[in-house]
Order: structure tokens, then sequence, then C-alpha cells
């Protein structure tokens, strides 16, 4: 099964935020992405509109040419958008006004009657909505009652244990990923992963063989600085794609 890459280009909107320009255009690097083999483009509206804006959400929506990715809160206000919008998919995340970057997965189990309602609304709108859950069995049972035809397993966690000290836990929480992906899959549902993948460390999980798509960005807008964002797209892709085999 092949391995779809979202390119995530939140950062370069933040970059563009840093000074009120209106460069760089996170469009044009979505765009870019594309040609340098990205199978689909992720951006997440935040609430605070601290990176993307509501005129990016419209502009990717009308200009791409392959499949966007719309990350947002199970609120009112980002379903109205997503609605509007009609992205080819959207992923439900936890949002924290104070958070510097997504913490956790959303409380699929803790959460059943909101996410139930949004979840139904962007299906029946032919949009495909993902889940982003923590690798946790309760979660994906969650989201098999939730009638979710995907998840995102965040994989912030295994990233973050990357010191000689964490070969062990480490390990464990690959093991924790790949069986949740195994149960995902057992469940009829589509597995996705994502959150602090870099270059140097995907390989482990794009090796996982349910997973279908990775969603990458803090670290490949990082490497675009030094290569330029086409070279390291495509030098994400060639590593994911020697990890798959
Ligand atoms: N997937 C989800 C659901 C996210 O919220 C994010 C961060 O916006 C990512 C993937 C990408 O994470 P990173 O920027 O660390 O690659």
């Amino acid at each position: 099964m092949t391995l779809r890459l979202g390119v995530n280009i939140d950062h370069v909107a933040t970059v563009r935020n840093a000074r009120g320009t209106n460069y760089p255009d996170p469009v044009a690097a979505a765009l870019i992405a594309a040609q340098a083999g990205a199978d689909g483009i992720t951006a997440h509206l935040r609430e605070d509109r601290r990176h993307i804006t509501d005129a990016d959400i419209a502009r990717l929506a009308a200009e791409l040419a392959i499949p966007l990715n719309l990350e947002m809160a199970a609120t009112d206000e980002m379903l109205a958008i997503a609605l509007r919008h009609r992205p080819h998919a959207a992923c439900i995340v936890p949002e924290k006004r104070e958070e510097r970057t997504t913490e956790g997965g959303i409380d699929a189990a803790g959460q059943h009657d909101r996410l139930a309602r949004i979840v139904a609304a962007l299906g029946a709108a032919g949009v495909r909505v993902s889940l982003f859950i923590e690798p946790d069995p309760r979660q994906i049972e969650a989201a098999v009652r939730l009638g979710a035809p995907v998840v995102e397993l965040h994989t912030g966690r295994y990233a973050e244990l990357n010191g000689p000290e964490d070969a062990g836990a480490r390990a464990a929480e690959l093991r924790r990923l790949s069986d949740a992906a195994a149960l995902a899959a057992k469940n009829g549902i589509e597995v996705h992963a994502g959150h602090g993948l870099t270059v140097g460390n995907v390989a482990p999980v794009a090796a996982i063989p349910q997973v279908r798509e990775l969603n990458i960005g803090h670290a490949l807008i990082a490497d675009a600085l030094f290569v330029g964002l086409g070279e390291a797209v495509r030098a994400m892709r060639t590593a994911m794609d020697a990890a798959r085999g």
C-alpha cells in the first residue's frame, strides 16, 4: 500500500504573520510542495488565527489541484467554515489557546456527543473526517463508535523520545503506534500519523504497514530554509519510500 505525504504549510504563514507582510505566501508554498511530490496539503485554521487565515483557506480550496486537509477544532465556527469550503478532508484536533502546538490527541472517548454531530455533518457534506488521537485502544474504539472513516495517530510523544536514554520508551511508543494502527485497520478505519516527524525520525513510522498517510509540517518548513521547500519535500518522500521498502 502506498504511503501518502501531506505537507502542512502552517509555518509558512507563521513567518509571514511575524511581520504582517503578505509574504511568504502559504498558497505558493503549497503549489511548490505539490510539484515536488506532496500528495496533499494540510492547513490548521486555529481559533486565534495565529498562522493560517480564513483567506488562506479560501485560496487553498480554490487553487489547489491536490487534496486539501483542513485541521480544525470541533467547534460550530470551524464546522461552518469547513462546510463553506468543503475541503477533501478535515482532521478534528483538540485546541488550547495557550499551547505552542497541538499537544495531545482529541478525547474521542470523552467527547462523544459533540464529536458525533460534527463527524456526521462533515461526512454528510462529503468531507472525509479524521480524528487526531493518541495511539490508545480506547480512542480507537471511540473512533469506531463515532463512525470516523480515518484516524490520525499523534506521533509527538515518539518524536520527543529522541535521546540515547529514551531508547526503551521510544520502542514502547512505537509499539503503541503499530498496535493502534493494526487495531484501527482491523476495524476498517484508515490510519494516518503525524506530529513532530522529521527526515531523521520518519522511517519507523513510515514502516508501519497500515499507515496510509503522514502529515508533516514544522520540520519540512525548517529544512526548506536551508535547501528549499521542493528539495525538503523530495528528501522526505525518499526517506518515507525507503522505509516502506
Ligand atoms: N497532524 C496534526 C493533526 C497536527 O495538528 C499537526 C500540527 O499542526 C501535524 C500533523 C504536523 O505536525 P508537525 O508540524 O510537527 O510536523
